[in-house]
């Protein structure tokens, strides 16, 4: 375990010569790249913009359900359990059949990837994306297959089709991208879902609420698409400030959450988000104050890159990712030095970071540690 930002740095050297993300392996599965160094903590020191977690937390209304289920800490949750599968099913005008709760959204990705994948059986997924369903995919013996996104950064569905055969039992699509904040057309992903009719569909909407003013986006959970196969997972931890107290959900049909169901793990939801995740849904305003926070300081970051003659990766969601035209393991290092954790390194864009949108001050000591970058500048001015 990395306990000091001495170890995180002697770390990361080690991961980045060996062209690897920094990780912590519980036992059994491999969770590389899943579980960030934030974790391991010098808090109050360090800047966190590498979990793309929300950097104002909570609303008002969601920490007071917070304080005032504390009372509740010694019972198990199993009541609130079904409680709060209705209220997402309400919010989602779905039936509660169609509602499985997580341990966060990682807790969907491997119920599905035990569902649907195993020996034999092969997932689709882009290259760079969310890894953790790629982790439980190899920990359920299943081969993976992993194609570049397109020149747009979109999903490169008709490579996609290409790899796929007869053992293709899962495709993840996660809509916006993590780590590039891009999205694929809501059309074009309709197309594809008809064009592979034996497999299952993981739509990872993790970052929904930061994508909504796109009009190629459509979540389909809102506009759903009348097909069994598709599982939309969604989180508690981005736009509703909650990943430190873990909660995901997924709709998709009464047949597949059935399937998904057997492999959570029993009371997996605790006592405490229960109430935090239900004041969250009802807190539109809280929702509303939330995305527009992140659209004024994704216009700001796009504003200070743009001063330095950068062009990130247009964003979607509450992170942004650039091409530095350096090494990222060693860009990654000099922010390490200066007390900023930014995200780890992605496969098959090895010059580019991901940089989580934090407070205003924490954004400007980024922008004062990215000038300080012992690097020729007019290199990244591309
Ligand atoms: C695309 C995506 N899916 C799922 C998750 C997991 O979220 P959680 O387990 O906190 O719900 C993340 C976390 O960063 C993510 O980026």
């Amino acid at each position: 375990m990395i306990t000091s930002r001495r170890d995180f740095l002697r770390s990361l050297s080690t991961g980045a010569a060996a062209g690897m993300a920094v990780h912590w392996q519980p036992s059994g599965i491999s969770r590389a790249a899943t579980v960030e160094p934030s974790r391991f903590k010098q808090d109050g020191e360090l800047i966190h913009l590498n979990s793309n977690e929300n950097a104002y937390g909570p609303s008002t209304k969601v920490v007071d359900a917070i304080k005032s289920s504390i009372g509740s800490a010694n019972r198990y949750p199993r009541m609130e359990y079904n409680a709060l599968a209705e209220r997402i099913a309400g919010f989602h005008k779905v039936k509660p059949e169609q509602v499985l709760l997580g341990c966060g959204s990682t807790e969907i990705l491997r119920m599905a990837a035990f569902a649907f994948l195993g020996n034999g059986k092969q997932l689709i997924q882009s290259s760079p994306t969310f890894e953790a369903i790629e982790h439980y995919a190899r920990a359920a013996s299943s081969e993976v297959i992993s194609v570049r996104l397109n020149p747009a950064f979109a999903h490169d569905l008709d490579g996609m089709l290409a790899r796929a055969n007869a053992s293709t039992t899962l495709v993840y699509i996660c809509n916006p991208n993590n780590p590039t904040a891009s999205l694929t057309a809501r059309k074009d992903l309709e197309n594809f879902i008809g064009k592979l009719p034996a497999a299952s569909f993981v739509i990872d909407e993790a970052y929904h609420h930061y994508a909504g003013q796109s009009g190629m986006y459509a979540s389909f959970i809102d506009r759903p698409l009348g097909d069994e196969r598709v599982i939309v997972a969604r989180t508690f931890s981005k736009v509703y400030g909650l990943a430190g107290l873990r909660l995901g959900y997924a709709v998709a049909s009464p047949k597949i959450v059935q399937q998904m169901r057997r492999f959570a793990t029993e009371d997996n939801i605790n006592a405490v988000v229960t109430q935090a995740a239900a004041a969250a849904l009802d807190d539109t305003d809280g929702v509303n104050g939330s995305v527009r926070r992140n659209t004024d300081d994704r216009q700001e970051f796009f504003n200070q890159a743009m001063a330095r003659a950068l062009k990130p990766i247009d964003s979607h969601a509450n992170f942004v990712m650039m091409n530095t035209f350096h090494p990222a393991g060693e860009v990654i290092q000099h922010f390490c030095k200066n007390n900023i954790l930014i995200g780890r390194l992605f496969p098959t864009m090895d010059s580019y970071i991901r940089v989580s949108l934090g407070r205003p001050e924490e954004m400007r000591a980024f922008w004062r540690a990215w000038d300080m970058l012992p690097y020729p500048k007019h290199s990244m001015q591309h």
